[in-house]
C-alpha cells in the first residue's frame, strides 16, 4: 500500500509577457534573456484575479482527471508564497471556490519546492490511513512580488498553477519516495523584505520597493545546481535505483543553465530533462507541477515510467521524489 497521483491538472493565465515587452520596461535584450535563462515568455495573472483563482482552475482539472467529485476531496494543501492574503490561507479560499465543506485546509510555504513538499505531506497523511483523496495545489502569482524595474529578477518570473489528487494505491504505481530538505542560513539570498511581521507595510517600504523579491542570483545558481543534483542522487540511492532507470526528470524551471548543469552533474541526458521554461519562466511552486502535467498530457511521461521531480527555492528549500507513473485502469 502506498500513495499515488491519480489526477493532475494545471492552469496558466492567458496574458503573455514577452522578452520584447520586457525590453521596453528595463535595460535588457531578448538575446541576454534567452542565452542566460532560456526564457522567451511568461504568463501574467489579470489584475482582478489572485493565486486562488489560478489554483481553483488547476484543482478542477486535477479533480476531473482523477475521475472524482470535488465533494470527495478530504484535505486541501496549497503550496504558495504569493497567497491571496496573509490570512486566511489560500487553501481555504480554494475550498470555498470548489464548494467543499468540512475538510482540513492549509497552506505551506516552501517556495519553489512547495509542490514536492505538498505531495510529501499528502503522501504521509494518505500512507498513515488518516485521509484519502488529498488535493495538493501549487498556485503562484509571482508577478505580484516582481519589481519590473529590476532587470535581474523581472525577466525570470511568471504566474501559474498546478494541482494533483493523491490517493491510496495498492498497485505498483505511485510515489515511491521523497527527499525534502532546507537550509535557513541562506534565507537572505532570496526573499521579500517587507509585508510580514518583521517589516510591516509603511509608506517607506512601498517607496523603497521592499515588497518585491530580492535575489542574489549567482550565489543561488551555484547552490541550486548542487542541491538539486544531490537531492536526485539521495532519493535514488536510498531506493537502490540507478539513474539509467529514470525515463524523465522533471526539474524546477528557474534557468535552463541550471537544468543543464544538473544534467551534467548527474551524467543524465538533456533530452530526458523536461523543459517548458521557454513558455513560462519560473512559476515557483507551480513550475514542476505544470511541467509534470504537460509531460503527461503530451505523452512524454507514459504509464509505467519511472519519473523524478526535483526542485529548489527560497528558504532555501529543495526536494526530489520518484514516482512510478500511472494508475490501474
Ligand atoms: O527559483 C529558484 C531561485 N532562483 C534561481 O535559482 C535563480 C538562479 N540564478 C540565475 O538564474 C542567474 O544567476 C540569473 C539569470 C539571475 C543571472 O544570470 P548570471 O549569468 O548569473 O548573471 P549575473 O548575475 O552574473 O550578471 C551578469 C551581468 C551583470 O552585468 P555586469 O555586472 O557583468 O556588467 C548583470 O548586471 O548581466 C547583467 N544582467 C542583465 N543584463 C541584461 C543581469 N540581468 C540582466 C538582464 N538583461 N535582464
Amino acid at each position: 500500500m502506498g500513495s499515488n497521483i491519480t489526477g493532475i491538472g494545471s492552469y496558466v493565465p492567458e496574458e503573455v509577457l514577452t522578452n520584447a515587452d520586457l525590453e521596453k520596461m528595463v535595460d535588457t535584450s531578448e538575446e541576454w534573456i534567452v542565452t542566460r535563462t532560456g526564457i522567451k515568455e511568461r504568463r501574467i495573472c489579470p489584475g482582478d484575479k489572485a493565486a486562488s483563482d489560478l489554483g481553483t482552475e488547476a484543482a478542477r482539472r486535477a479533480i476531473a482527471d482523477a475521475g472524482i467529485e470535488a465533494s470527495d476531496v478530504e484535505m486541501i494543501i496549497c503550496a504558495t508564497i504569493t497567497g491571496d492574503m496573509i490570512f486566511p490561507s489560500t487553501a481555504c479560499v480554494i475550498q470555498n471556490n470548489l464548494g467543499i465543506e468540512n475538510v482540513p485546509c492549509f497552506d505551506i510555504s516552501a517556495a519553489c519546492s512547495g509542490f514536492i513538499y505538498g505531495l510529501e505531506i499528502a503522501r504521509n497523511f494518505v500512507d498513515n490511513g488518516r485521509y484519502n483523496k488529498v488535493l495538493v495545489v501549487a498556485a503562484e502569482c509571482m508577478s505580484r512580488v516582481t519589481d519590473y524595474k529590476d532587470r535581474s529578477t523581472c525577466v525570470l518570473l511568471g504566474d501559474g498553477s498546478a494541482a494533483a489528487i493523491v490517493e491510496r494505491s495498492d498497485s505498483n504505481f505511485g510515489i515511491l519516495d521523497t527527499y525534502i530538505a532546507a537550509c535557513g542560513k541562506f534565507g537572505n539570498l532570496l526573499y521579500v523584505p517587507a509585508g510580514g511581521s518583521r517589516m510591516p507595510a509603511t509608506h517607506e517600504t512601498v517607496e523603497n520597493r521592499l515588497h518585491y523579491m530580492k535575489m542574489e542570483g549567482s550565489s543561488l545558481f551555484r547552490i541550486a545546481v548542487v542541491a538539486m543534483g544531490e537531492a536526485v542522487k539521495k532519493v535514488l540511492e536510498k531506493n537502490k535505483i540507478g539513474i539509467e532507470h529514470l525515463s524523465m526528470i522533471i526539474p524546477h524551471q528557474a534557468n535552463i543553465r541550471i537544468i543543464q548543469a544538473v544534467a551534467r552533474m548527474l551524467n543524465f541526458p538533456m533530452e530526458k530533462m523536461f523543459l517548458n521554461i521557454e513558455k513560462y519562466g519560473n512559476m515557483s511552486a507551480a513550475s514542476v507541477g505544470v511541467a509534470l502535467d504537460e509531460a503527461v498530457k503530451s505523452k512524454k511521461v507514459k504509464k509505467g515510467d519511472l519519473v523524478c521531480m526535483v526542485s529548489f527555492g527560497a528558504g532555501l528549500t529543495w526536494a526530489a521524489n520518484i514516482m512510478r507513473w500511472g494508475k490501474d485502469d
